[in-house]
């Protein structure tokens, strides 16, 4: 008896870890076409060297980064102006869109 309300428990709080990093891919693309697209790319692959390729990297890890840019906890004048204009839905939104892309596609895609 006491094990299952252990066992419900554990994995709830799976399921509720789950669906944190379970943003909507699609509001977050239209937010990286406004915004992000300019430097990190649509493709996420960086406009060029000096912008960090997002294509791939893990969700929770770029929701990290934006809400640190955005306490001042992660110091960038560029980036901490933008994260402070997302909600912490739309980092989990186009933390999902970059997640979801191939981190290994070319940015120029004529070099193929
Ligand atoms: C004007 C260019 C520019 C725009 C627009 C921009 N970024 Fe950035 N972004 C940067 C730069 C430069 C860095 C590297 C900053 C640093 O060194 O911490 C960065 C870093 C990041 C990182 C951390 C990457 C890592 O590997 O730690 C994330 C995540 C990120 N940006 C997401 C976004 C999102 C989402 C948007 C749109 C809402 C966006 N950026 C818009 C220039 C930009």
């Amino acid at each position: 008896m006491k094990k299952t309300i252990i066992r419900t428990i554990l994995l709830g709080l799976l399921f509720s870890s789950v669906s944190f990093a379970g943003g909507d891919s699609l509001a977050g693309q239209k937010k990286v076409e406004q915004i992000c697209q300019a430097c990190h790319g649509l493709d996420g692959q960086g406009i060029n060297d000096t912008y960090p390729k997002l294509a791939g990297q893990f969700a929770d890890y770029m929701v990290r980064a934006l809400m640190d840019y955005k306490s001042g906890a992660r110091k960038n004048a560029i980036m901490s102006g933008f994260a402070a204009t997302l909600t912490e839905n739309d980092m989990e939104n186009v933390a999902a869109y970059y997640s979801r892309l191939d981190a290994n596609r070319l940015h120029d895609l004529s070099i193929k």
